[in-house]
């Protein structure tokens, strides 16, 4: 199984570029669902979860079709409207086909989903979501069975704020008669790409970006052109890369305004930040201080960034106190760090980190999800000798050539098999 091999102790310095937004691009891709024809995508990163999106669109009978970050997706009549456990255990957001599915043909099964293992992860918002705009729903074998005559607009108000429930439900109301209103609604800048693009299909879609989303349905739709936005998570884990090892990097191609609470925070520990429009700079620091967090739904910190931020805390003068809102079982991370050294006490969802400069010492480390796996090899790039992250193909699911990336920058680290 791949892992990557990080030699710790390389200042990184230099400039590189952000990928497009592997969370904004799927809800994008199962959104093409919505209207035969050629729908086109730029800057579509390179990823594992990408690729286990496009299976599951030519399953359904669509056809994809890559050229570099250009990604074309031919909907046809479609030939299936089952997805299945197969493809829907790989990744989690498989579920993000109920929506389209139900909103366009009146009908769609899915395997309950899989993916990664930071808590349970129910999805009865998405559910509720789409009973309330008059589907039908069972539970059969494992899969979710969706039935509807036709769906009709009406105000749903989301209990939690959900990312995937909003994208789900705002897919499946954009056909649907009359006006929908989603209350509590996400605000995550992956909801505005969404709205952004079902609108250049010809939905009418007002609010995203703030939590009322207005949805006024539309008798049918077409395919269109979008480029996605920067993955903002992508450009957190490279900035803080070069926070870890106190050097000064830049991330082009990146939209800052997207990751102003890291920037705030990391200003808060001490660093000099410098934000463009599109770029984003850290300088060069001998020192930070350890700052509290605590994650919660956009536009505060995101839990996405939680273990990054987390492995940067073990560096810094004093202790840091981490508390994770989003997910329970989110500090997976913590027990590895610790085998690396960190001196780190968790509780269910705080963690104190005391930050001691240069504690960390190479070992063998497992990932066990995505952003997990970024933390401990940001902890690899500041740890004495060698440290061996092991399980890398979360790694693979959203990060766009990590290893490549860093190394441009100055990292010693090398992916094995
Ligand atoms: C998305 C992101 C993920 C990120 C998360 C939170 C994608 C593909 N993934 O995941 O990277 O960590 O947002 O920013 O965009 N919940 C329920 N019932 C539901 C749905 C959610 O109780 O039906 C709960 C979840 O258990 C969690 C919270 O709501 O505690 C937020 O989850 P949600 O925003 O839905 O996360 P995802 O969309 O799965």
């Amino acid at each position: 199984m791949d892992a990557m091999v990080v030699r710790g102790g390389r200042q990184l310095n230099g400039q590189v570029s952000a990928s497009g937004a592997k969370n904004a691009a799927l809800p994008l891709l199962f959104a093409t669902l919505l209207a035969e024809g050629e729908h086109v995508f730029y800057n579509t990163p390179r990823l594992k979860d990408i690729e286990s999106t496009c299976e599951l669109l030519n399953l359904f009978g669509c056809e994809t079709q890559r050229d570099g970050q250009v990604l074309r997706v031919k909907v046809k009549k479609l030939k299936s409207l089952e997805a299945h456990y197969e493809v829907v255990r790989k990744m989690r957001a498989s579920i993000l086909c109920l929506g389209p599915l139900i909103g366009k043909f009146g009908q769609a099964q899915v395997s309950l989903p899989g993916g990664c293992a930071i808590g349970t992860r129910p999805i009865d918002l998405h559910l509720e979501g789409m009973k309330s705009l008059g589907a039908e729903i069972q539970m059969e074998n494992g899969y979710v069975v969706a039935k509807a005559e036709k769906l009709r607009g009406t105000t749903i108000l989301f209990e939690t704020t959900t990312v995937g429930g909003t994208e789900n439900v705002m897919m499946a109301a954009v056909l649907a008669d009359g006006i929908t209103r989603l209350e509590n609604a996400a605000k995550e800048p992956e909801i505005v790409d969404l709205a952004q693009y079902l609108n250049k299909m010809g939905a009418k879609i007002s609010g995203a970006g703030t939590s009322i989303i207005t949805i006024e349905g539309v008798s049918s739709l077409k395919p269109a052109e979008h480029e996605i936005i920067p993955d903002r998570i992508e450009t957190g884990t490279l900035l803080i890369a070069g926070a870890i090892t106190g050097g000064g990097i830049t991330v082009t191609k990146s939209r800052p305004s997207h990751i102003q609470s890291l920037i705030e925070k990391l200003r808060e520990s001490g660093f000099t930040i410098h934000a463009e429009r599109d770029s984003v700079t850290i300088e060069k620091s001998s020192a930070w201080q350890a700052v509290d967090l605590t994650t919660a739904p956009h536009p505060a910190f995101p839990t996405d960034l939680q273990a990054q931020f987390m492995a940067l805390m073990t560096q810094a003068e004093g202790t840091s106190v981490i508390t994770e809102t989003i997910f329970e079982n989110r500090f997976m991370h913590v027990q590895e760090l610790v085998r690396l050294g960190a001196d780190i006490t968790p509780k269910t969802r705080v963690a104190v980190v005391r930050g001691h400069r240069g504690s960390l010492q190479g070992a063998p480390v497992m990932a066990t999800d995505l952003r997990a796996s970024a933390c401990l090899v940001l902890a690899g790039l500041v740890a004495n000798g060698e440290t061996r992250v092991n399980r890398i193909y979360h790694l693979d699911r959203g990060y766009e050539q990590l290893e490549l990336k860093l190394e441009s920058l100055g990292a010693s680290i090398q992916r094995t098999h």
